[in-house]
Protein backbone atom coordinates (compact mmCIF):
# COMPACT_ATOMS: atom_id res chain seq x y z
CA UNK A 1 0.00 0.00 0.00
CA UNK A 2 1.27 3.46 -0.99
CA UNK A 3 1.73 5.61 1.72
CA UNK A 4 2.92 8.86 0.06
CA UNK A 5 1.23 11.77 1.43
CA UNK A 6 0.97 15.26 -0.48
CA UNK A 7 3.41 18.14 0.03
CA UNK A 8 2.47 20.18 3.02
CA UNK A 9 0.23 22.98 1.65
CA UNK A 10 1.38 25.43 3.52
CA UNK A 11 5.11 27.23 3.36
CA UNK A 12 4.92 30.54 5.35
CA UNK A 13 4.37 29.97 9.31
CA UNK A 14 2.67 33.15 9.64
CA UNK A 15 -0.56 31.60 7.86
CA UNK A 16 -1.00 30.04 11.57
CA UNK A 17 -0.66 33.08 13.43
CA UNK A 18 0.07 32.67 17.41
CA UNK A 19 -0.67 28.92 18.36
CA UNK A 20 -1.45 28.15 21.79
CA UNK A 21 -0.06 25.19 22.21
CA UNK A 22 -1.93 23.13 24.92
CA UNK A 23 -0.42 21.04 27.54
CA UNK A 24 -0.65 19.68 30.95
CA UNK A 25 -4.33 20.22 32.40
CA UNK A 26 -5.82 18.24 35.51
CA UNK A 27 -6.10 14.65 34.20
CA UNK A 28 -4.40 11.65 35.43
CA UNK A 29 -2.28 12.08 32.21
CA UNK A 30 -1.03 15.74 32.87
CA UNK A 31 2.57 14.57 32.93
CA UNK A 32 2.34 13.26 29.82
CA UNK A 33 1.00 15.83 28.09
CA UNK A 34 3.40 18.28 29.84
CA UNK A 35 6.28 16.37 27.54
CA UNK A 36 4.43 15.98 24.48
CA UNK A 37 3.16 19.67 24.71
CA UNK A 38 7.36 21.15 25.65
CA UNK A 39 7.99 18.83 22.18
CA UNK A 40 5.45 20.19 20.18
CA UNK A 41 6.11 23.88 20.53
CA UNK A 42 9.71 23.49 20.57
CA UNK A 43 9.08 21.71 16.77
CA UNK A 44 6.74 24.67 15.85
CA UNK A 45 8.62 27.11 17.06
CA UNK A 46 11.93 25.81 15.21
CA UNK A 47 9.71 25.95 12.16
CA UNK A 48 9.58 29.85 12.64
CA UNK A 49 5.95 29.41 14.01
CA UNK A 50 4.85 31.70 16.75
CA UNK A 51 3.61 29.09 19.55
CA UNK A 52 3.39 29.64 22.93
CA UNK A 53 2.98 27.27 25.84
CA UNK A 54 -0.53 27.47 27.52
CA UNK A 55 -0.98 24.94 30.86
CA UNK A 56 -4.69 23.85 30.72
CA UNK A 57 -8.50 24.87 29.49
CA UNK A 58 -9.28 27.68 32.26
CA UNK A 59 -5.65 29.11 31.13
CA UNK A 60 -6.82 28.75 27.10
CA UNK A 61 -10.00 30.78 27.96
CA UNK A 62 -8.40 33.43 30.01
CA UNK A 63 -5.33 33.72 26.74
CA UNK A 64 -8.55 33.66 23.89
CA UNK A 65 -10.19 36.37 26.01
CA UNK A 66 -6.68 38.13 25.67
CA UNK A 67 -6.90 38.44 22.33
CA UNK A 68 -3.56 36.11 22.15
CA UNK A 69 -4.80 32.89 20.29
CA UNK A 70 -5.35 32.16 16.31
CA UNK A 71 -5.53 29.21 16.84
CA UNK A 72 -4.77 26.07 19.53
CA UNK A 73 -2.72 22.84 18.98
CA UNK A 74 -3.90 20.62 21.58
CA UNK A 75 -1.93 17.98 23.50
CA UNK A 76 -3.83 17.70 26.51
CA UNK A 77 -4.58 13.52 26.92
CA UNK A 78 -7.29 12.41 28.67
CA UNK A 79 -11.12 13.46 29.77
CA UNK A 80 -12.66 15.34 32.62
CA UNK A 81 -11.43 18.40 31.27
CA UNK A 82 -8.16 16.61 29.91
CA UNK A 83 -9.27 18.09 26.65
CA UNK A 84 -9.41 14.91 24.40
CA UNK A 85 -12.89 14.57 25.43
CA UNK A 86 -15.27 16.88 23.01
CA UNK A 87 -15.39 19.63 26.40
CA UNK A 88 -12.58 21.53 24.85
CA UNK A 89 -13.53 21.12 21.21
CA UNK A 90 -17.04 22.82 21.99
CA UNK A 91 -15.64 25.53 24.00
CA UNK A 92 -13.11 26.43 21.01
CA UNK A 93 -16.05 26.06 18.37
CA UNK A 94 -17.86 28.47 20.94
CA UNK A 95 -15.11 31.07 21.21
CA UNK A 96 -14.54 30.59 17.52
CA UNK A 97 -10.95 29.37 17.26
CA UNK A 98 -9.47 26.51 15.43
CA UNK A 99 -8.17 23.16 17.43
CA UNK A 100 -6.35 20.63 16.26
CA UNK A 101 -7.38 16.80 15.99
CA UNK A 102 -11.22 15.61 15.89
CA UNK A 103 -13.76 17.87 16.36
CA UNK A 104 -16.58 18.02 19.78
CA UNK A 105 -18.22 14.21 18.32
CA UNK A 106 -14.97 12.90 16.96
CA UNK A 107 -13.51 13.62 20.02
CA UNK A 108 -16.34 12.71 22.87
CA UNK A 109 -17.64 9.81 21.34
CA UNK A 110 -13.61 7.94 20.68
CA UNK A 111 -13.45 8.61 24.98
CA UNK A 112 -16.30 6.08 24.87
CA UNK A 113 -15.64 2.72 24.39
CA UNK A 114 -18.74 1.09 24.39
CA UNK A 115 -20.48 3.56 22.06
CA UNK A 116 -17.35 3.54 19.66
CA UNK A 117 -17.54 -0.24 19.81
CA UNK A 118 -21.81 0.51 19.11
CA UNK A 119 -20.72 2.37 16.02
CA UNK A 120 -17.99 0.14 14.56
CA UNK A 121 -20.50 -3.07 14.85
CA UNK A 122 -23.02 -1.06 13.12
CA UNK A 123 -20.98 -0.75 10.53
CA UNK A 124 -19.60 -4.30 10.23
CA UNK A 125 -16.13 -3.30 11.39
CA UNK A 126 -14.31 -5.73 13.96
CA UNK A 127 -14.18 -5.49 17.61
CA UNK A 128 -13.80 -7.65 20.73
CA UNK A 129 -17.31 -9.40 21.74
CA UNK A 130 -18.36 -7.37 24.94
CA UNK A 131 -20.72 -6.58 27.51
CA UNK A 132 -21.79 -3.43 29.35
CA UNK A 133 -21.58 -3.77 33.10
CA UNK A 134 -23.90 -2.03 34.94
CA UNK A 135 -23.24 -1.28 38.38
CA UNK A 136 -24.49 -3.62 40.40
CA UNK A 137 -24.85 -6.08 37.46
CA UNK A 138 -24.34 -10.09 37.63
CA UNK A 139 -20.95 -10.18 36.81
CA UNK A 140 -20.39 -13.80 36.93
CA UNK A 141 -23.38 -14.34 34.36
CA UNK A 142 -21.91 -12.03 32.16
CA UNK A 143 -18.67 -14.13 31.91
CA UNK A 144 -20.62 -16.87 31.17
CA UNK A 145 -21.52 -15.16 28.06
CA UNK A 146 -18.58 -13.70 26.77
CA UNK A 147 -16.12 -16.83 28.29
CA UNK A 148 -12.84 -16.72 29.48
CA UNK A 149 -10.05 -15.29 29.79
CA UNK A 150 -11.73 -11.92 29.21
CA UNK A 151 -10.45 -8.45 29.68
CA UNK A 152 -12.78 -5.58 32.05
CA UNK A 153 -12.16 -1.86 31.67
CA UNK A 154 -13.52 1.46 32.40
CA UNK A 155 -15.17 3.23 29.08
CA UNK A 156 -13.46 5.98 29.62
CA UNK A 157 -10.45 5.86 30.52
CA UNK A 158 -7.00 5.69 29.06
CA UNK A 159 -3.34 4.32 29.64
CA UNK A 160 -4.83 1.10 30.67
CA UNK A 161 -5.92 2.57 33.90
CA UNK A 162 -8.15 0.35 35.68
CA UNK A 163 -8.02 -2.75 33.09
CA UNK A 164 -7.67 -6.13 34.36
CA UNK A 165 -6.80 -9.45 32.34
CA UNK A 166 -9.12 -12.33 34.14
CA UNK A 167 -8.65 -16.13 33.39
CA UNK A 168 -10.42 -17.33 35.67
CA UNK A 169 -14.12 -17.14 38.02
CA UNK A 170 -11.94 -15.96 40.69
CA UNK A 171 -10.32 -13.21 39.80
CA UNK A 172 -13.96 -11.35 38.56
CA UNK A 173 -14.46 -9.35 41.36
CA UNK A 174 -11.43 -7.84 42.15
CA UNK A 175 -11.53 -6.42 38.29
CA UNK A 176 -15.12 -5.33 38.35
CA UNK A 177 -13.64 -3.29 41.80
CA UNK A 178 -10.86 -2.08 40.00
CA UNK A 179 -12.42 -0.93 37.43
CA UNK A 180 -15.50 0.41 38.98
CA UNK A 181 -12.69 3.15 40.57
CA UNK A 182 -13.24 4.74 37.65
CA UNK A 183 -16.43 7.06 36.98
CA UNK A 184 -18.82 6.02 34.18
CA UNK A 185 -19.90 2.97 32.65
CA UNK A 186 -17.30 -0.15 32.45
CA UNK A 187 -17.28 -2.88 30.02
CA UNK A 188 -16.44 -6.77 29.77
CA UNK A 189 -14.85 -8.16 26.79
CA UNK A 190 -13.40 -11.43 25.11
CA UNK A 191 -9.85 -11.48 25.58
CA UNK A 192 -7.76 -11.11 22.84
CA UNK A 193 -4.61 -13.59 22.25
CA UNK A 194 -2.29 -12.35 20.36
CA UNK A 195 -0.59 -8.99 19.31
CA UNK A 196 -0.81 -5.55 19.92
CA UNK A 197 -0.61 -3.35 16.92
CA UNK A 198 -1.63 0.48 16.93
CA UNK A 199 -2.23 2.26 13.11
CA UNK A 200 -1.62 6.06 13.60
CA UNK A 201 -3.66 8.25 10.80
CA UNK A 202 -2.72 11.37 9.18
CA UNK A 203 -4.70 13.95 7.69
CA UNK A 204 -3.51 13.86 3.61
CA UNK A 205 -4.97 16.83 1.41
CA UNK A 206 -8.83 16.51 1.86
CA UNK A 207 -8.52 12.93 3.37
CA UNK A 208 -6.73 11.21 5.87
CA UNK A 209 -4.38 8.07 5.58
CA UNK A 210 -3.10 5.68 7.74
CA UNK A 211 0.49 4.93 8.52
CA UNK A 212 2.82 1.91 8.64
CA UNK A 213 1.12 -0.47 11.62
CA UNK A 214 3.71 -0.53 15.30
CA UNK A 215 3.62 -3.76 17.10
CA UNK A 216 4.33 -3.64 20.31
CA UNK A 217 6.15 -6.10 22.21
CA UNK A 218 6.40 -5.41 25.80
CA UNK A 219 8.50 -7.84 27.58
CA UNK A 220 5.92 -8.71 30.42
CA UNK A 221 2.33 -10.24 29.50
CA UNK A 222 0.99 -7.42 28.33
CA UNK A 223 0.62 -3.37 27.07
CA UNK A 224 0.33 -2.13 31.10
CA UNK A 225 0.81 1.78 32.49
CA UNK A 226 4.03 -0.05 32.74
CA UNK A 227 5.15 -1.21 29.68
CA UNK A 228 3.64 2.09 28.18
CA UNK A 229 5.38 4.86 30.10
CA UNK A 230 8.37 3.35 32.39
CA UNK A 231 9.81 0.07 31.19
CA UNK A 232 12.88 1.01 28.69
CA UNK A 233 12.66 -2.87 27.15
CA UNK A 234 9.41 -2.22 25.26
CA UNK A 235 9.89 -3.13 21.31
CA UNK A 236 8.18 -1.55 19.05
CA UNK A 237 8.01 -2.93 15.09
CA UNK A 238 7.41 -0.60 12.34
CA UNK A 239 5.93 -1.68 10.04
CA UNK A 240 4.34 -4.22 12.45
CA UNK A 241 2.60 -6.80 9.71
CA UNK A 242 3.26 -7.41 6.12
CA UNK A 243 2.18 -8.02 2.99
CA UNK A 244 -1.91 -8.18 2.66
CA UNK A 245 -2.30 -8.23 6.50
CA UNK A 246 -0.66 -5.01 6.99
CA UNK A 247 -2.88 -3.44 4.10
CA UNK A 248 -5.80 -5.31 5.80
CA UNK A 249 -4.95 -2.87 8.99
CA UNK A 250 -4.31 0.19 7.72
CA UNK A 251 -7.74 -0.14 5.66
CA UNK A 252 -9.74 -1.45 9.04
CA UNK A 253 -7.73 1.54 11.05
CA UNK A 254 -8.89 3.98 8.63
CA UNK A 255 -12.51 3.02 8.60
CA UNK A 256 -12.68 3.23 12.13
CA UNK A 257 -11.42 6.74 12.41
CA UNK A 258 -13.52 7.72 10.10
CA UNK A 259 -16.60 6.22 10.96
CA UNK A 260 -15.96 7.58 15.00
CA UNK A 261 -16.34 10.78 13.34
CA UNK A 262 -12.71 11.60 14.10
CA UNK A 263 -10.15 14.60 11.99
CA UNK A 264 -6.90 15.91 11.78
CA UNK A 265 -5.18 12.72 13.31
CA UNK A 266 -5.11 10.02 15.75
CA UNK A 267 -4.19 6.46 16.67
CA UNK A 268 -6.13 3.23 16.65
CA UNK A 269 -5.04 0.17 19.01
CA UNK A 270 -6.18 -2.78 17.23
CA UNK A 271 -5.23 -6.47 18.57
CA UNK A 272 -4.45 -9.62 16.53
CA UNK A 273 -5.83 -12.90 17.36
CA UNK A 274 -2.59 -15.15 17.24
CA UNK A 275 -4.66 -18.20 15.83
CA UNK A 276 -6.82 -16.76 13.29
CA UNK A 277 -4.88 -13.48 12.24
CA UNK A 278 -8.28 -11.94 12.62
CA UNK A 279 -8.03 -7.75 13.57
CA UNK A 280 -10.24 -6.73 16.14
CA UNK A 281 -10.24 -2.94 17.30
CA UNK A 282 -9.76 -1.67 20.54
CA UNK A 283 -10.35 2.19 21.04
CA UNK A 284 -9.28 5.73 18.93
CA UNK A 285 -6.70 7.99 20.63
CA UNK A 286 -7.89 11.14 19.70
CA UNK A 287 -4.77 13.17 21.11
CA UNK A 288 -1.96 11.00 21.28
CA UNK A 289 1.44 11.07 23.20
CA UNK A 290 3.97 13.25 21.24
CA UNK A 291 6.87 12.29 24.11
CA UNK A 292 10.34 10.77 22.99
CA UNK A 293 8.76 7.38 23.33
CA UNK A 294 5.27 7.84 21.71
CA UNK A 295 4.22 5.67 18.54
CA UNK A 296 2.67 8.17 16.32
CA UNK A 297 6.13 9.87 15.52
CA UNK A 298 7.51 6.64 15.01
CA UNK A 299 5.20 5.70 12.50
CA UNK A 300 5.39 8.87 10.80
CA UNK A 301 8.97 8.65 10.57
CA UNK A 302 8.81 5.48 8.74
CA UNK A 303 7.18 7.58 5.86
CA UNK A 304 9.89 9.76 6.12
CA UNK A 305 7.81 12.63 8.33
CA UNK A 306 10.18 13.59 11.13
CA UNK A 307 8.85 15.44 14.34
CA UNK A 308 9.12 18.47 13.33
CA UNK A 309 6.89 18.40 10.06
CA UNK A 310 4.47 15.75 11.44
CA UNK A 311 3.85 18.47 14.48
CA UNK A 312 3.31 20.90 11.25
CA UNK A 313 0.78 18.99 9.46
CA UNK A 314 -1.61 18.49 12.39
CA UNK A 315 -1.48 22.50 12.83
CA UNK A 316 -2.01 22.03 8.69
CA UNK A 317 -5.17 19.72 9.70
CA UNK A 318 -6.80 22.39 11.83
CA UNK A 319 -7.04 24.66 8.99
CA UNK A 320 -10.24 22.88 7.83
CA UNK A 321 -10.57 19.38 9.86
CA UNK A 322 -11.37 17.53 6.63
CA UNK A 323 -14.08 14.65 7.76
CA UNK A 324 -15.95 16.16 10.42
CA UNK A 325 -17.89 18.55 8.64
CA UNK A 326 -16.93 21.41 10.86
CA UNK A 327 -15.28 23.61 8.40
CA UNK A 328 -14.53 27.17 9.89
CA UNK A 329 -10.92 28.43 10.05
N1 LIG B 1 -10.05 -7.22 24.33
C1 LIG B 1 -8.75 -7.19 24.63
N2 LIG B 1 -7.96 -8.27 24.40
C2 LIG B 1 -6.64 -8.26 24.72
N3 LIG B 1 -6.03 -7.20 25.29
C3 LIG B 1 -6.76 -6.10 25.55
C4 LIG B 1 -8.15 -6.02 25.23
N4 LIG B 1 -8.61 -4.82 25.64
C5 LIG B 1 -7.56 -4.17 26.17
N5 LIG B 1 -6.44 -4.92 26.12
C6 LIG B 1 -5.10 -4.56 26.65
O1 LIG B 1 -5.25 -3.44 27.51
C7 LIG B 1 -4.59 -2.29 26.98
C8 LIG B 1 -5.45 -1.04 27.21
O2 LIG B 1 -6.71 -1.21 26.59
P1 LIG B 1 -7.37 -0.12 25.64
O3 LIG B 1 -8.72 -0.62 25.27
O4 LIG B 1 -6.46 0.25 24.52
O5 LIG B 1 -7.59 1.11 26.65
P2 LIG B 1 -6.68 2.35 27.10
O6 LIG B 1 -5.42 2.34 26.25
O7 LIG B 1 -7.55 3.54 26.82
O8 LIG B 1 -6.44 2.14 28.55
C9 LIG B 1 -4.38 -2.60 25.52
O9 LIG B 1 -3.29 -1.86 25.02
C10 LIG B 1 -4.17 -4.11 25.54
O10 LIG B 1 -2.86 -4.43 25.95
MG1 LIG C 1 -5.26 1.98 24.22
Amino acid sequence: MSATFAAPRFTDPAVFGRVAVLMGGTSSEREVSLDSGRNVLEALQSRGVDAFAVDGIPALVDAIRAGTVDRVFNILHGNKGGGEDGVLQGLCEALGVPVTGSGVLGSSLSMDKIRTKQVWLSLGLPTPRYVRLAKGADVHDAARGIGLPLIIKPSCEGSSVGVSRVHDEAGLDEAVALAARYPGEMLMEQLVVGDELTVAVLADGAGHRALPSIRIVPKGEWYDYNAKYVAEDTQYLCPGLDGAAEDEIRRIALAAFEAAGCSGWGRVDVMRDRATGDFFLLEVNTAPGMTSHSLVPKAAREVGIGFEELCWRVLEAGMDRPGDGGARA
